[in-house]
């Protein structure tokens, strides 16, 4: 028999937890779902968790120092930018995400926006419905084979828009300082930065959001950008700088842009979204129905293996 710890559900965009609760059961018998986004709800409400899911709450150092019986922190996701990884290890605290839950969605994601920005399908569908029948209104399209798609990240989700870059016949290049050459597939080119930003028609962003990559591009790396490629970012929003891509924009300096992440979520306005050439989703790429069971199921099983006194899977805070 397993003795009964606390765990909450600080915050989740899903309907039920009941996915949580059926792998936890044998740990926690009653675990809250809370909507908590501040770092004072998360304080007053969650000070007792020996276990905690998130998904967006604020995990500060000032909220981790409440946390004085927790074990584990365990993220609805991939990326734990929303953490304070320093000071949860200065507290003895395991953080956890779940890696590996919607890789070829967000792929998938990404190829979608990228089609749609090299097919001109929005600009079409509008210029159609609104009255015309010319493909000559769309030009210039450029044949894919052709092409170069630059990946910043070449990590899980960077591998798999590789993958379907490199089977659409794109040339394919990357840029990424920390992965292992003998984990980038073979047809990937290995580059710097700016030599990607140059070369690339495509430049899809897959690396994490760290202090290193907020802002990475900036104006001087989007100014590399050649004036018909295009940008897709699937990754963070806070890692391009938005007012330089709204000008580059307006003086037709890129050939479009797609986000599905962007720096303030949820937006109340965002200059970006008056340009026909930038395409918006609502931070969705990860997301398909068995996305999201696996998801939840994973982040549980996490938190159901520290409590139990078992060795953690995900982990991202060594100490
Ligand atoms: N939009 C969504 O719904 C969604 C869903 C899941 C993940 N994401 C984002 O995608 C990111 C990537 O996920 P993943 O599973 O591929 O992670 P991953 O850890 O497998 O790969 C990330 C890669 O980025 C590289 N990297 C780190 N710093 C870099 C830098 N300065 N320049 C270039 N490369 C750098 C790493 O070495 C690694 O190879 C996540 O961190 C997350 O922010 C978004």
């Amino acid at each position: 028999m397993t003795s009964e710890h606390v765990v909450i559900v600080a915050d989740c965009d899903h309907k039920t937890i009941d996915i949580e609760r059926e792998v936890l059961k044998d740990v926690c018998t009653n675990i809250p779902l809370l909507a908590c986004r501040t770092e004072d709800e998360v304080i007053a409400q969650c000070a007792d968790a020996e276990g905690l899911i998130i998904m967006y709450a604020p995990l500060t150092r000032r909220v981790i120092s409440h946390l004085t019986r927790c074990r584990i922190i365990a993220r609805y996701g991939v990326g734990v930018d929303t953490i304070d990884l320093r000071a949860a290890a200065d507290h003895g605290i395991i953080v956890s995400n779940v890696p590996d839950y919607g890789t070829n969605e967000v792929a998938d994601h990404a190829l979608g926006m990228m089609l749609a920005l090299t097919r001109k399908v929005l600009q079409a569908n509008a210029s159609v419905k609104s009255g015309a029948w010319d493909f000559r209104l769309m030009q210039p399209v450029y044949r894919h084979q052709e092409q170069t798609l630059g990946i910043i990240g070449i990590g899980r989700i960077g591998s798999a828009m590789a993958r379907r870059g490199h089977g659409m016949g794109m040339k394919v290049i990357a840029c990424d300082p920390y992965v292992p050459r003998e984990q980038v597939p073979d047809y990937v080119t290995l580059v710097g930065l700016d030599d990607l930003m140059r070369r690339s028609d495509v430049v899809s962003v897959h690396c994490p959001l760290t202090d290193e990559t907020r802002l990475m591009l900036d104006a001087k790396v989007l100014g590399l950008m050649k004036p018909t490629a295009y940008l897709v970012n699937t990754a963070r929003g806070s890692i391009v700088d938005e007012t330089v891509l709204d000008r580059m924009l307006t003086e037709k300096k890129i050939g479009g842009a797609a986000m599905d992440v962007l720096a303030v979520e949820p937006p109340r306005s965002n200059p970006l979204f008056r340009h026909d050439n930038f395409i918006v989703s609502p931070h969705m790429a990860w997301h398909s129905e068995s996305s999201v069971k696996d998801l939840k199921r994973k982040a549980a099983e996490e938190v159901r293996r520290v409590l139990r006194g078992e060795a953690p899977l995900y982990q991202v805070n060594k100490f």
